[in-house]
């Protein structure tokens, strides 16, 4: 079972279902369009929580749970663990029979392409993407393959908990950090210093040092940039939903693309209750 990460997951899966419920009703009017639901990193179906023994719908039963207006006509879920995507598999085939579904063990980035090239030859089709890993698992070039696409993508990235870790406070990032932290931004070496970075120059026995130093709201700027990169895929990106942990640092930045300018209106919507800096 997938562990339940704090009040954030409760309120990331109440906006995804909010916005899901409203796109839906939206499609609902437009009768030729053939809507299709997209999990990248859809768990077992069940989370526990941290500390108690207290058992939840994870976000792929809650959005399977919704009829109203409509059910989504094909729903997508792709789970890398063997184990939790058999769990999800048997409570579909059990609890949802009637839908048309598809369960696949593969790793998230495959299947952003995949998905892409059939929305690319299925022009009828509008998706609603969720993804939602725990870390840096996505690369940029799986989200440059949505470009131009009727998908409205929600996304979780892990601003503090994964990007800021690898951003050493001297600039001195180990090679295979690097590597990652260029997939995951895709950018090179030079902008992630230029941009993270600053130089500062003190005075030493032996003369001037020049030095870097990580810039001020570290998480804040992370957050930003990845909005930034996302509008350069997506006409439009949401604010974020910022989540926090038990200390009150910034774990992940939570927000929406899309093409359509109403869809970015109903995101900020569902966003905005629960929006805070
Ligand atoms: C945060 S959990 C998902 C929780 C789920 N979205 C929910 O709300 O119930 C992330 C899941 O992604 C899976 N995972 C990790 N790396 C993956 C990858 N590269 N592709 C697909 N799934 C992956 C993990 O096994 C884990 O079950």
């Amino acid at each position: 079972m997938n562990q339940f990460g704090g009040s954030w997951t409760e309120a990331k899966m109440e906006i995804i279902v909010s916005y899901a419920k409203a796109y839906l009703t939206i499609m609902n009017k437009q009768s030729w369009v053939k809507t299709l639901y997209f999990d990248g990193f859809a768990g077992s179906g069940l989370i526990v929580s941290d500390g108690s023994d207290e058992i939840k719908k994870g976000t792929a039963l809650r959005i399977l749970d919704i009829v109203t207006p409509k059910p989504f006509d094909i729903y997508y879920f792709v789970e890398l663990d063997s184990d939790y995507k058999e769990a999800l598999e048997h409570t579909i085939s059990t609890k949802y029979p009637q839908r048309n579904t598809h369960v696949v063990q593969e790793d998230c980035n495959q299947k952003i392409v995949s998905m892409a090239k059939f929305l690319n030859n299925n022009k009828n089709h509008r998706a609603l993407a969720f993804i939602d890993p725990y870390g840096m698992s996505v690369n940029w070039k799986s989200i440059e393959a949505l470009k131009n696409l009727g998908i409205d993508l929600w996304i979780l990235v892990p601003t503090g908990s994964g990007v800021n870790r690898l951003l050493k406070n001297d600039g001195n990032i180990r090679d295979a950090w690097i590597i990652r932290l260029e997939n995951f931004l895709g950018i090179s070496k030079e902008d992630i210093l230029k941009h993270f970075y600053k130089r500062q120059t003190t005075n030493t026995l032996f003369g001037e040092e020049t030095q870097l130093k990580k810039e001020q709201n570290i998480i804040l700027r992370i957050g930003e940039l990845y909005k930034k990169r996302l509008n350069e895929v997506f006409k439009y990106v949401s604010e974020s939903f910022i989540m926090r942990n038990s200390n009150n640092a910034i774990m992940y930045h939570f927000m929406m693309a899309t093409n359509n300018p109403n869809a970015l209106k109903i995101a900020n919507h569902v966003i905005k209750p629960k929006y805070k800096l």
